[in-house]
């Protein structure tokens, strides 16, 4: 039963994929650099990267913040998006993710509209802050699940009225229900989505999707206030 859900949501995807979300020599490389290198296949899909990039268009985003770069095909995705003079912001733990990230970026052409800053996600929000960065007008959560509400916090103080937060697994597989969880990414993403549905200042919503990555989704919020 979970194989052929999964085998038939494999077959959508390829289709979507293929009308929506086709590969250019740049993605490809970017794929192939990421698995060589040993980086987790936990990339954003096609058609997820194809998604945040029509988010980015739709908020006509200039300023893209990320936390969670990996090998950069989210970014990849986001940054050719931006207008002339637009910038991503992404934020990463591991110097080598961000190394290969580079590579990627530089092939693709996009090196020069993407900042990359290497180290935890938790000091580099608080550094952005302090510097005067932001507001950003699109900020994508994609890092380790479990600090997803002190993400949360930061994001709306990086924010403007209208900025449009989206945080990325937050159904993995359903694990996500168990509400008597330990584990640290599931309580994390719990909270998270607890926050942004009560938060005063947003608008939130989250969707189930399915595809090559199993069944997960999105939350995704608008600072309405
Ligand atoms: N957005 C990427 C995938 C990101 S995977 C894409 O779709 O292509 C999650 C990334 O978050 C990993 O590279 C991991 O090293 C990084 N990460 C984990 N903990 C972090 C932290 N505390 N601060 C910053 N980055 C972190
Ligand atoms: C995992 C993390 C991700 O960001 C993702 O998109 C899929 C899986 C993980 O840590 O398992
Ligand atoms: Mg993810």
């Amino acid at each position: 039963m979970k194989k052929d859900s999964q085998s038939l949501w494999n077959a959508v995807d390829s289709y979507f994929g293929k009308l929506f979300a086709p590969h250019d020599a740049e993605l490809n490389a970017a794929i192939r650099a990421n698995r060589a290198a040993g980086l987790p296949a936990i990339d954003v899909s096609p058609l997820q990267g194809k998604f945040l990039q029509v988010m980015v268009q739709m908020t006509q985003a200039r300023r893209v913040l990320e936390i969670g770069l990996l090998g950069g095909y989210s970014t990849i995705w986001m940054a050719r998006a931006l207008p002339k003079g637009g910038r991503v912001v992404s934020l990463e733990y591991e110097p080598r993710h961000a190394e290969i990230a580079r590579a990627n970026l530089r092939r693709a052409g996009l090196l020069r509209r993407v900042e990359i800053r290497v180290g935890p996600a938790l000091e580099s929000l608080p550094k952005l802050k302090a510097e005067g960065a932001g507001p950003f007008d699109l900020i994508f959560i994609d890092a380790d699940k479990e600090n997803n509400p002190q993400y949360l916090e930061w994001a709306l103080r990086l924010a403007r009225r209208g900025t449009l937060i989206v945080v990325d697994n937050v159904a993995r597989h359903g694990t996500v229900i168990d509400g008597a969880s330990k584990a640290g990414d599931i309580r994390g993403t719990r909270r998270c989505l607890a926050a942004m549905a009560k938060h005063p200042r947003l608008s939130a919503v989250a969707l189930q999707t399915v595809g090559m990555k199993g069944l997960d989704g999105f939350a995704m919020a608008v600072v309405a206030r």
